[in-house]
């Protein structure tokens, strides 16, 4: 595909190589390693977060971030996601209830919460949909009343503010993922911030089969530990980070500016929350109807453009998931959106090129 939907950033292979070439010579490659050190520093740094643990992927980051939390029974959360969102609470045991999600900004939205759910919940789950900030404030006011945990799952939130700071400084705890494809990565990897220095503590020996200092299973833990390969390129990927958000910002404001001539009638754009900045980690679309997608998805594979139905299907409608809640919002954003491509050697020139395939194929003149 000459526009693939996603290409992983690659770094620098000499200053990868310098990295690993230090992991040989100590021969340290896992367990709390000098480079996964390095990396829980500097990462904490530039986004200006504390408690922040690496662990080894997103997923494993939202499984941990319930147990160190103490979780139990149901979960209200959002059918609007990736598979890992749902079935990290399942595969916990925990009872995910879906509750819709807001049409325009693609997040959970917490007028929705019925007054039974609210009682009955011990936990919010939400997510930053593409990297867009959810209602933080309201989140937590309703759970500092309700006593109920805020968690966030904020694969896509990496370099996403709120307010002027990160937005992953919001909820008990808020997780990340650094899949390759991710705005920031290290090939596989993630990382979880609490807010509470208790659960962070908690969470560190939970990544580690749960040894307390003497290697004794204290607690019932699991292995989550990031490996010093991983590490070495998460450290070389953060070392371009500031060219890396601002391309790909630039990328997205240009898809931006091409695309929102278009009718909202063929055509409509995530609404980015007022307080909140773009982080330029993906660029979804939503079009007419279900037929339209697909119809556009397979014109534009014929011109060596690739995209992805992402998130598809909703959640709730997954029988695996236990599919509890009634969600007609979220059930029809999935069965409309599209992402196009996005990653760090796009052109400008590409961007309009192919959004002038997309108008071309919806039959809107420039
Ligand atoms: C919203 C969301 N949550 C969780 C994950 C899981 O992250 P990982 O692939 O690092 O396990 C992803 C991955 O893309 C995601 O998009």
């Amino acid at each position: 595909m000459k526009y693939p939907i996603v290409k992983p950033y690659l770094p620098c292979l000499e200053k990868y190589q310098n990295y690993i070439s230090d992991v040989f010579e100590r021969n340290w490659l896992t367990n709390n390693g000098p480079l996964v050190q390095k990396l829980e520093k500097r990462l904490a740094e530039y986004l200006g977060v504390e408690h922040l643990l690496l662990v080894a992927n997103g997923t494993l980051a939202l499984q941990v971030a319930y147990a160190a939390l103490g979780i139990k029974g149901k979960v209200l959360t959002t059918p609007f996601s990736f598979a890992a969102t749902a079935s990290s609470l399942v595969w916990h045991g925990l009872q995910a209830e879906f509750i819709d999600v807001d049409a325009g900004s693609f997040n959970l939205n917490a007028d929705n919460i019925s007054t039974e759910q609210i009682d009955t919940a011990s936990a919010i789950l939400a997510v930053h949909v593409f990297g867009n900030p959810c209602e933080v404030e309201k989140l937590a006011a309703l759970g500092a009343e309700h006593d109920m945990k805020i968690i966030y799952d904020a694969a896509h939130a990496f370099g996403s503010n709120f307010n002027d700071q990160s937005v992953l400084n919001y909820g008990d705890a808020a997780t990340l993922s650094f899949h390759a494809t991710k705005l920031f990565h290290s090939t596989e990897g993630g990382a979880i911030i609490f807010k509470n220095k208790a659960d962070y503590d908690n969470a560190r020996q939970l990544i580690n089969f749960g040894f307390d200092k003497n290697n004794h299973p204290e607690l019932v833990g699991i292995n989550a530990k990031m490996s010093e390969m991983h590490a070495a390129m998460g450290l070389t990927v953060l070392e371009n980070i500031d060219h890396i958000t601002a391309q790909r910002s630039e990328l997205v404001n240009r898809y931006h500016q091409n695309l929102e001539t278009i009718t909202c009638e063929l055509l409509q754009l995530q609404h980015w929350h007022v307080a909140g900045v773009r982080n330029g980690a993906y660029m979804p679309v939503l079009f007419k109807d279900e037929s339209s997608v697909l119809l556009i998805a397979d014109q534009l594979a014929n011109e060596d453009i690739g995209t992805r139905r992402y998130f598809h299907p909703s959640l709730s409608q997954v029988e695996a998931y236990g599919m509890k809640g009634d969600t007609p919002i979220a059930n029809d954003i999935a069965s409309r959106i599209l992402c196009l491509p996005l990653y760090t050697d796009l052109t400008l020139v590409d961007v309009d090129y192919i959004c002038d395939k997309i108008k071309f194929f919806l039959d809107v003149r420039s």
